[in-house]
């Protein structure tokens, strides 16, 4: 059987021995940094989680250590199922020598420090609401604090700039504003290049019952993120946008994503493996805030989204659910003949 959404890949083989995996305990009880003193960095607290503090910006994701090894989970998935790739960060060719490249919304900044580890002629910044919490950087790695909404004050023109499960942090005419401040910050000819997930969890085997939670997963936060205005089906929506903005030669990549090590294949097994602790210790991060401000059909209370997580949780350990979400990786280049205004 094939993949959905037009995906003519084969479904992935299932491993017939895989009984699930023990490794991962789900909620771990995070440290909290205490000794930072800055208002951005105490962020501001709710339900339990810590969210940015920098600006009154309605983003959904909490910026604290629990989802920060969320994102460290998300980083090594990618990495892993692009195993046999040369360029494991990106796809975009940018050459072996770049100068300025940016990653927006760098979160805890991984990608900003593998791309300033692989391109040591290149200035790598990751830039975010929240401080990355990291206290080591490569050299010619910088992690700032704004908001890419703002007005843009770097001067250097970007060889490529990188976006990753941005989904949901921007209205329409947001993502509209930050694709056209990506093309007049890049060189002419320069390259962006944008990494989301579709939220939607499937099985091509069946195994996945459509009454499980799992399978109402998808719609549920598609339907949050509809009620607040800021669309969570940036993967559908990404090329469309950057065309609009002035982006040409548009290039995609659709991969599935594993949940569990039920694939036969052991790279797709290490994937599924890592994703599944990415969802795990990802739920209730993706979940509090989306459910308690636009849930349906009212406003959830923060127990029902922990009960309902929890319930999630558990059917994500059962090893007879094959299922996957995809991901969309997309590259476009500015032209060549196409000049930005004091830049060159
Ligand atoms: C789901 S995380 C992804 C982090 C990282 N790109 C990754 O792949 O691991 C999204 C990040 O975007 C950041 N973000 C949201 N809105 C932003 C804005 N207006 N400017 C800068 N960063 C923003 C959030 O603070 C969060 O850290």
């Amino acid at each position: 059987m094939t993949g959905r959404d037009g995906d003519s890949s084969p479904a992935i083989d299932v491993d017939e021995d895989y009984e699930g995996d023990s490794a991962w305990g789900g909620d771990d009880s995070a440290s909290e940094t205490t000794s930072v003193t800055s208002s951005i960095y105490r962020g501001l607290t709710e339900n339990g989680r810590r969210y940015q503090s920098y600006r009154d910006h309605d983003y959904w994701g909490p910026s604290d250590e629990k989802q920060f090894e969320t994102m460290e989970a998300g980083h090594f998935m990618y990495l892993v199922l692009d195993y046999h790739e040369q360029n494991r960060l990106h796809r975009a060719p940018i050459g072996e020598a770049p100068q300025h490249i940016l990653d927006i919304g760098t979160g805890k900044g991984s990608w900003a420090i593998d791309a300033a580890d692989t391109y040591p002629s290149a200035t790598v910044r990751g830039v975010d609401l929240y401080p990355p919490p990291i206290g080591w950087v490569p050299p010619n790695c910088v992690l700032e604090v704004d908001d890419a909404l703002q007005e843009w004050t770097w001067r250097e023109p970007f060889d490529l700039i990188h976006m990753r499960l941005l989904l949901g942090a921007f209205t329409p005419e947001e993502w509209d504003k930050v694709y056209t401040q990506c093309f007049e910050n890049l060189k002419p000819g320069g390259w962006i290049e944008q990494v989301e997930l579709d939220v939607r969890v499937m099985s091509d085997d069946g195994s996945l019952p459509e009454d499980s939670l799992l399978a109402g997963w998808g719609p549920n936060f598609l339907g949050c993120g509809e009620r607040s205005g800021r669309p969570l089906n940036t993967q559908t929506t990404m090329q469309e946008t950057m065309e609009k903005a002035g982006f040409v030669d548009a290039h995609e990549k659709l991969y599935k994503c594993p949940i569990g090590a039920w694939p036969k294949n052991p790279q797709l097994k290490d994937a599924g493996a890592i994703n599944l602790e990415h969802w795990s210790s990802g739920l209730e991060g993706w979940a509090m805030w989306l459910l308690t401000k636009h849930g349906s059909p009212k406003p959830w209370t923060s127990e029902e989204v922990r009960v309902y997580v929890a319930k999630v949780r558990s059917e994500l350990q059962n090893p007879k659910l094959h299922i996957y979400h995809y991901t969309r990786r997309v590259w476009a280049r500015k032209p060549l003949n196409t000049s930005s205004p004091g830049r060159n």
